[in-house]
């Protein structure tokens, strides 16, 4: 029978949201409170999830990746999370809307939303460098992979990118933009799980290549959805792009060259997974799920 994401992701989701709300519980014991609750309210609601399950199930594809990946996933979904907030702030996208309700410098003000996303983004690599001495080899290397992605010459790189006034409308520009600015951490979210479960160095560059496929397609579906969705189908401002003069996929190629790229981009990361997933199961319908998702 063919595998069911719709009856496999809630579960999978689920199993992120104990872990996060577990990690939070920790780190609100040693923080401010006032500043533990702005992480916890970006952090803890109304997201998809979608990279600490990409994680896990790399992890679970090569036989479980214990704490490692446990850990891998939260401090990837608090970097993403700190990257949301930052992203929403007056002085970049100036969005109101991020998960169905206010974003935090909405909430909060600015000066302790973008506190709120500097402590996930640090708190994140206390969460995947702790641990027993036996796993530190593997965690320091989760956490060099973690931070390059996260980095000047992944996500931050690619956020500059797209601030740029004197962006080019030209698709190679897009392509390089939307693979650091996106491509960067769900391709490190499937390296992690690698290396958590202890997976070869081919396992390591099959995840590589999907991950970059998965994640361009990803953010290709990001732009199309800004473009025909609601904001309250998306939980964020719908029509913001265009509405900013961004120059992103359909604005430059046209919607359908937009969805067919990422229809492509998706089978490439399909087959790419195979010796990872030989049997489709939630690899294959992750990537059907990075562009078919309705938010
Ligand atoms: C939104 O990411 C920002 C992008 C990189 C496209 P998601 O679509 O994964 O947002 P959440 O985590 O589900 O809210
Ligand atoms: C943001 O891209 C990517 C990040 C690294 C945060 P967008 O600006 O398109 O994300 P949304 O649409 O606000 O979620
Ligand atoms: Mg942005
Ligand atoms: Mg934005
Ligand atoms: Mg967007």
């Amino acid at each position: 029978m063919a595998f069911d994401l719709s009856s496999w992701l809630p579960g999978a989701q689920q199993r992120v949201e104990r872990l996060l709300a577990d990690r939070m519980q920790t780190i609100a014991t040693r923080t401010p409170m006032r500043l533990a609750e702005a992480m916890r309210y970006s952090l803890l609601d109304g997201g998809k999830r979608l990279r600490p399950v990409l994680c896990l199930a790399f992890a679970d594809a090569l036989g479980g990746g214990g704490a490692m990946a446990d850990d891998g996933a939260c401090a990837l979904e608090c970097i993403h999370t700190y990257s949301l907030i930052h992203d929403d702030l007056p002085s970049m996208d100036d969005d109101d809307l991020r998960r169905g309700r206010p974003t935090s410098h909405k909430a909060y003000g600015e000066a302790l939303a973008i506190l709120a996303g500097d402590a996930l983004l640090t708190d994140a690599f206390t969460v995947i460098a702790t641990g027993p001495d036996a796993e530190l080899v593997t965690r320091a290397r989760m956490a060099s992979t973690l931070a390059l992605a996260a980095g000047a010459g992944g996500m931050v790189g690619g956020q500059v990118l797209d601030i740029a006034d004197d962006r080019p409308a030209a698709q190679d520009y897009l392509m390089q933009l939307h693979r650091l600015k996106t491509g960067a951490l769900i391709t490190a979210a499937c390296q992690l799980g690698v290396l958590a479960a202890g997976g070869s160095e081919a396992a390591l560059r099959a995840a590589a290549r999907y991950g970059e496929d998965l994640g361009l397609a990803f953010q290709i579906a990001d732009d199309l959805l800004d473009a025909t969705a609601s904001a309250e189908q998306l939980g964020k401002p719908a029509g913001a792009d265009a509405a900013a003069g961004r120059f992103t996929f359909p604005a430059v190629v046209g919607l359908e060259a937009s969805r067919r790229l990422a229809a492509e981009l998706v089978e490439r990361a399909k087959q790419a997974v195979q010796t990872v997933e030989p049997i489709a199961g939630p690899l294959a319908a992750l990537a059907d799920y990075s562009v078919e998702r309705t938010r």
